[in-house]
């Protein structure tokens, strides 16, 4: 039978850190609020489009695994957050790579893209469809939230992490998941200002606006990732003692307790980044898992739990089992574009940019991939 083995993994976080008291200073908010609502203090803000980053922690995912963009057939990239809706941003990546013989499409179950990206992107490998992958959990929040409301505003971070996975017959990788949907509760997270909804009809494209039921969506988020963790264990006849690291959507830290604490399993088990970077959307889950990696506390055959949900109500848990190799094959070199801003700049400049009438010319050459001297590498 064939598996998918994971074989490369590598992040890539924009460097610009807002800290609580920089939303502080244009939000009615505070530190306290913030940290005993959510537990986060800090998040990163990207000072460039979304593919870079994902570049970035893709050429760190293929170093890792030894391989080169040419030997992969797929990239699936997770996102609800793309720099273009056409052409799909995977394009935009396989471009950038100089991936030549991948397919390229765009998964989007919001925050738990990564995930639905690895199902899909493993069951094209488990049937033979391609033999080695990448897959991307990507996101740039930061240009689609309403910077105005103090709900949203303080919760989403931006940033990027990609794994490779590889064809093999030994029993490794991602081994069943329970995948989800309460499609009835799909209007408590829903941002208004994209989509054919909003377009041709006098909506300011790009006007983003938040409909957000907090309260309600941490009550269905508990209850899904506690059921899907359960129904995913029980496909594979593993027991939560049996867990050895849970890598969970980092959306809240209170919602992570309350989900370890159904599933029985102690929080010294489980991987939390929403202190440091807040809630990534599909970005979370692989950037925790990269650096569980970087920080040992993922080892060799280690039994993974990933439980998450997102906008849709999406909602899923993954069970995977590690391989040998927990270090990379080699590193690589790449950097993102230096930052001469702070993540306040950068969050004022997307808060005036609303306001400023620029050319449709101006935009595609500042974010369109193909539209940059480095695009036409
Ligand atoms: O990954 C998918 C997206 N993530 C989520 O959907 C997260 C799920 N939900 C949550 O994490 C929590 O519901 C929140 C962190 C969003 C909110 O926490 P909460 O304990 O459920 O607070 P709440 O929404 O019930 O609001 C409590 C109070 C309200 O004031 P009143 O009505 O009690 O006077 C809010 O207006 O807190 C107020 N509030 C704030 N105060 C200061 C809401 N946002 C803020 C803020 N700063 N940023």
């Amino acid at each position: 039978m064939t598996y998918a083995a994971i074989t490369g993994w590598g992040k890539c976080l924009p460097p610009a850190v807002l800290s609580n008291d920089d939303l502080a200073t244009f939000l009615d908010t505070d530190d306290v609020w913030i940290t005993s609502r959510t537990g986060m203090k800090e998040r990163r803000i990207s000072h460039l489009p979304a593919v870079e980053l994902s570049y970035v922690a893709a050429r760190r995912a293929l170093a890792c695994a030894g391989l080169a963009p040419t030997d992969i057939d797929l990239i699936v990239y997770g996102s609800c957050s793309y720099d273009e809706m056409v052409p799909n941003t995977a394009s935009g990546l396989q471009y950038k790579l100089g991936a030549t013989g991948a397919a390229a499409m765009d998964v989007n179950t919001a925050c738990t893209s990564f995930l639905y990206s690895w199902s899909t992107a493993n069951a094209m490998i488990r049937t033979g469809v391609v033999r080695r992958a990448l897959v991307i959990g990507v996101e740039l929040i930061s240009r689609y939230l309403d910077w105005e409301d103090r709900a949203v505003a303080v919760l989403f971070g931006d940033g990027a992490a990609a794994i490779v996975i590889e064809a093999t017959e030994e029993r490794t990788g991602l081994l069943a998941e329970s995948l989800g949907c309460f499609g009835e509760a799909r209007g408590i997270l829903r941002i208004g200002g994209y989509g054919a909804t909003y377009a041709n009809v006098g909506v300011p494209f790009g006007d983003m606006a938040w409909t957000f039921d907090g309260p309600q969506i941490f009550k269905k988020a508990v209850l899904g990732m506690s059921d899907h963790s359960a129904k995913a264990l029980a496909k594979v006849g593993v027991t939560p003692e049996q867990i050895d690291l849970v890598v969970p959507h980092q959306a809240n830290g209170r919602i992570i307790e309350s989900v370890a604490k159904h599933a029985g399993i102690p929080m010294s088990k489980v991987k939390m980044t929403v202190h440091k970077y807040g809630n990534m959307s599909a970005a979370t889950v692989p950037v925790a898992m990269v650096e569980a990696l970087e920080e040992n506390q993922l080892k060799p055959h280690a039994k993974l739990l990933m439980p998450a949900f997102g906008g849709g109500l999406t909602v899923c848990s993954h069970y995977a089992e590690w391989g040998e190799r927990v270090t990379p094959k080699d590193v690589c070199d790449v950097e993102l574009a230096p930052c001469d801003k702070t993540a306040l700049q950068l969050v004022n400049e997307i808060r005036a940019a609303k306001t400023l009438d620029r050319s449709r010319a101006a935009i595609e050459s500042a974010y369109c991939v193909d539209r940059k001297p480095w695009g036409t590498q």
